[in-house]
């Protein structure tokens, strides 16, 4: 079980404090799928990144099993078995696309392994394995190749910030299905589409850095539906 505190963030701007996260206080539990959603800036990435390490909370407390992660840095937290996916995919040069799904995976893998773990993602493992992670990916390639890294993982709780940024539509239905193979963790979603918000166990919807409202969708999307922000309904701006 993964539990936030009381957790607030307040950064100095202008020499005036501005409040990114306020009061903030939640429970992952096992096995459980968590969606958090809410308009632009309201204070998701920030909120997930706290839960990695990439950034200190200015209050509150955030346990694993127990275990505070408050003094943890980003790596310690990952051998605790808490995986994330940047909102921006990472390029990692000079390193291949199966270099980097052994890294995740901490061993070597055969090549049916890698093979099943590309083609979940949709990308043949044929014309994928040899890449070399640089510029000449496309973004939707990358954010695929992020995905198998998290598979990969095996990790007790996944952080996936927009996944769905730079995947094409079609490949929406497979995108759900690699959440909903992530079994027996707990995985963390930030997203604006529909199609992700409904596979969720929960949806947590944060609106000017505190927690709106917590639930199923159907109980959440009226009140997204009454939001006048585009993006959030899965529109294009
Ligand atoms: N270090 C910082 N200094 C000043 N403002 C910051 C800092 N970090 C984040 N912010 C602001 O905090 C707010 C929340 O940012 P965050 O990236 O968490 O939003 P978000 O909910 O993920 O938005 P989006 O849907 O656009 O990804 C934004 O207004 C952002 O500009
Ligand atoms: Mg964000």
């Amino acid at each position: 079980m993964l539990k936030l505190e009381n957790i607030s963030y307040i950064v100095e701007e202008d020499g005036l404090n501005k409040t990114i996260l306020d009061n903030v206080s939640l429970t992952f539990e096992d096995g459980k799928t968590y969606v958090i959603t809410g308009p632009n800036g309201s204070g998701k990435s920030t909120l997930v990144k706290l839960i990695m390490g990439i950034e200190t909370p200015t209050s509150g407390n955030i346990t694993l099993n127990g275990v505070s992660l408050d003094n943890l840095e980003i790596n310690q937290r990952a051998n605790l078995g808490i995986s994330y996916a940047f909102q921006q995919p990472v390029k990692f040069k000079g390193l291949k696309v199966r270099d980097l799904l052994d890294w995740a995976s901490g061993k070597k893998n055969d090549f049916a392994t890698l093979c099943h773990y590309l083609s979940m993602v949709g990308l043949c493992a044929r014309d994928y394995i040899d890449r070399a992670l640089d510029d000449k990916l496309s973004g939707g390639e990358l954010k695929r190749i992020e995905l198998a890294m998290a598979l990969c993982r095996n990790a007790k709780v996944n952080i996936f910030d927009e996944p769905e940024a730079g995947i094409d539509l079609w490949s929406f239905e497979n995108l759900t299905n690699i959440f909903k193979n992530l079994k027996n963790c707990i995985n963390i979603i930030v997203s604006h589409q529909k199609k992700i918000l409904q596979i969720a166990d929960e949806v947590i919807l944060i609106k000017q850095g505190k927690v709106e409202k917590t639930g199923k969708y159907k109980q959440i999307a009226p009140l997204i539906e009454s939001n006048q922000c585009n993006k959030l309904r899965g529109e294009h701006e």
